[in-house]
């Protein structure tokens, strides 16, 4: 089977938009591949946080990964600083990766120019590196990435491709290895059309843990009153009717995507079922729609939290598991650069 990696931080509630372009999709590659999913608590790091909050967001996002229907006997969950190889392989790579391809990585662009010059650590631009890590340890064939992930598994890409190059040869046969390739190389796996969730203050941007309002997203684990809260004071339009793929109307699109995801209908259907609709009457269908899909997970999400001894156990039996694939990567490379092994 085919091996696919993939995780979400624990900075925040995990919202909408981690769900249906993420974790819902999921679901289904646990069937089709070999999967594991982890917390990525260590890349949490990388712009200022909660100490305090770290270990119960982890834990919760583990939880909710469960509750959305992630099963431990198909997946290995865990999470990612459990399993030491993650930062060992970091620093490994990070004596081949040349500064200038993390300069010219967007998102430490953007992100360093929203933080701020005085809060940005050396982490926000060798966090690609971690990735890499992340990645490359599993010797995993698909990664799930969304479009701002892009240019960091192309980075992964170069970096594998340059250690298979400068330590996989042979030299490196000679010293027991298997032959010219340390790393396998991952391919993307891109996430079906119209996963990309936007705010719901703003519907060219998208919805997001850190954006200070909490009015802008919907969390997976939000009461009704607040769903329906939201849903009523979230940007909309003056035009009339409703409909997909105007430009003029990015709010428009996204509501209706959200409402197709979770209603699990097609494209046209919903199209058609809302063409002639008030702002009033959807934001209703819309709310309604919301609940009846995430009340589910909220109720499995409660029984999965309360039960510290399952989490502990899923998270110990995913981290084992994983750990096992990683240490063989990460003795394979240590071996090809030349390190004297225990
Ligand atoms: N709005 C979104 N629409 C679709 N997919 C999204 N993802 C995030 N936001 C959306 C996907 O969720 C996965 C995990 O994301 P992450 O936690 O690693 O970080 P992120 O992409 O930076 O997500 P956030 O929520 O915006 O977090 P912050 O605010 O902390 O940066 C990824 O697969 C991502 O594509």
């Amino acid at each position: 089977k085919k091996r696919v990696v993939s995780g979400v931080q624990p900075t925040g509630a995990i919202h909408l938009g981690n769900y249906l372009g993420a974790i819902k999709n999921w679901v289904w590659l646990q069937d089709t591949y070999e999967t594991l999913f982890f917390i990525v608590d260590l890349h949490a790091i990388t712009l200022s946080y909660d100490a305090q909050q770290l270990s119960t967001t982890t834990r919760n996002t583990a939880a909710i990964y469960i509750a959305c229907g992630i099963d431990p006997s198909k997946a290995s969950i865990f999470v990612q600083s459990h399993v030491h190889a993650h930062v060992e392989l970091m620093w490994l790579l990070s004596s081949i990766t040349p500064l200038g391809w993390l300069n010219r990585m967007i998102q430490f662009k953007e992100k360093s120019r929203k933080a701020g010059d005085e809060n940005v650590g050396a982490a926000l631009l060798t966090y690609p590196v971690l990735m890499a890590s992340d990645i490359l340890l599993y010797q995993c064939d698909l990664v799930p990435v969304g479009e701002d992930q892009k240019q960091h598994l192309e980075l992964t890409r170069e970096l594998a491709e340059r250690v298979n190059y400068l330590f996989g040869g042979k030299k490196w046969k000679k010293m027991g290895g298997r032959g010219g390739r340390i790393f396998k190389m991952p391919e993307a796996l891109i996430p079906p059309a119209g996963a990309r969730v936007m705010s719901l203050t703003d519907g060219l941007s998208k919805m997001s843990k850190s954006a200070p309002s909490d009015q802008s997203r919907i969390n997976l684990l939000d009461t009704r009153d607040m769903i329906a809260n939201k849903i009523k004071r979230c940007k909309t339009d003056s035009f009339s009717g409703l409909e997909f793929d105007n430009p003029e109307r990015p709010e428009c699109n996204n509501l209706l995507s959200v409402y197709q995801l979770v209603t699990g209908r097609s494209k046209e259907e919903v199209a058609l079922e809302c063409q002639n609709m008030t702002w009033g009457t959807f934001k209703t269908k819309l709310t309604d729609a919301l609940i009846d899909h995430l009340q589910p997970i909220q109720a499995r999400y409660e029984d999965i939290i309360s039960d510290s001894a399952y989490l502990d156990n899923v998270l110990a039996e995913g981290a084992t598991k994983a750990a096992s694939i990683a240490d063989a990567t990460l003795h394979n490379v240590y071996q090809a650069m030349g390190f004297l092994r225990p």
